[in-house]
């Protein structure tokens, strides 16, 4: 049995007011328990601290949106993992595809943020996904078989087994348009699938979630497929009724 997880994106939106009254909200609304799905808030870093203390007694857990290579030193406005550790959170994305897309992520940029997340005891959520052009194509499969792999040939499996995987199409990523949960389960079974002939049974423990532009009316239908198991959650994590409501879709 996988716990489903429902992860906020923020990205770069909000000032502190903002942040306190939707966490407020969403504390209100949000009793996790380990009987239910794991909650992730990933506010922008400035604001880690903060709505750290904000969450302070609940079961909503906290994660940073992106993460350095580098351990320290002369990386000027980067975020180590040691850093990202110290300030409360469990978690950070890794290979978003607006990183990957502005700043240039490489693949190989990834895996390394990949092993700094977890070499720091952090639990990575790795982004990947294929771009409108790359699904014409029909290179779907491969494009995010080989994102994986990238990370799998650089990291321990020991490690990469406590990580969460994130599908997000890249068409759907803000646009309005959502994978069917049809299109979505075909590509999560192809990742587990992968999965299986690298670290065998316990590709069946992975969280595989899933990404672009989930919504109240979407949420339940996409979270019902079998090997879909939670979702990361962007522009509606903005809005606490619509992030509480998806929140609520996720089921044990
Ligand atoms: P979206 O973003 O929900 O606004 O499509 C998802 C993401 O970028 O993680």
């Amino acid at each position: 049995m996988r716990r489903p997880v429902v992860a906020a994106n923020w990205k770069m939106n909000g000032i502190k007011s903002e942040a306190k009254s939707l966490v407020k909200s969403i504390t209100n609304e949000i009793d996790v328990q380990s009987t239910s799905a794991s909650c992730v808030l990933t506010p922008p870093s400035i604001y880690l601290e903060y709505v750290g203390s904000l969450l302070n007694h609940s079961m909503i857990e906290l994660g940073a949106q992106n993460i350095s290579q580098h351990l320290q030193g002369a990386f000027t406005g980067e975020i180590s993992g040691k850093m990202i550790q110290d300030v409360g959170c469990r978690y950070v994305l890794v290979g978003h595809s607006e990183r990957r897309s502005i700043y240039g992520e490489s693949d190989e940029i990834v895996a390394l943020k990949f092993q700094a997340a977890v070499n720091a005891g952090l639990i990575p959520i790795l982004c990947v996904g294929e771009s409108l052009a790359q699904r014409e194509k029909n290179l779907t499969s491969e494009i995010v078989i080989s994102q994986i792999a990238e990370v799998l040939n650089r990291v321990d499996q020991e490690r990469f087994l406590n990580s969460i995987i994130a599908y997000e199409p890249v068409w759907a990523i803000g646009t309005g348009k959502t994978a069917t949960p049809q299109q979505a389960q075909e590509v999560h079974y192809t990742i587990r699938q992968y999965l299986r002939t690298r670290i065998h049974s316990h590709a069946d423990l992975m969280r595989i979630i899933y990404g672009g532009s989930v919504k109240s009316n979407n949420a339940r239908e996409l979270f019902a497929e079998p090997d879909i198991d939670g979702g990361l959650i962007g522009g509606a994590s903005l809005d606490a009724d619509e992030f509480i409501k998806i929140y609520h879709s996720a089921r044990i």
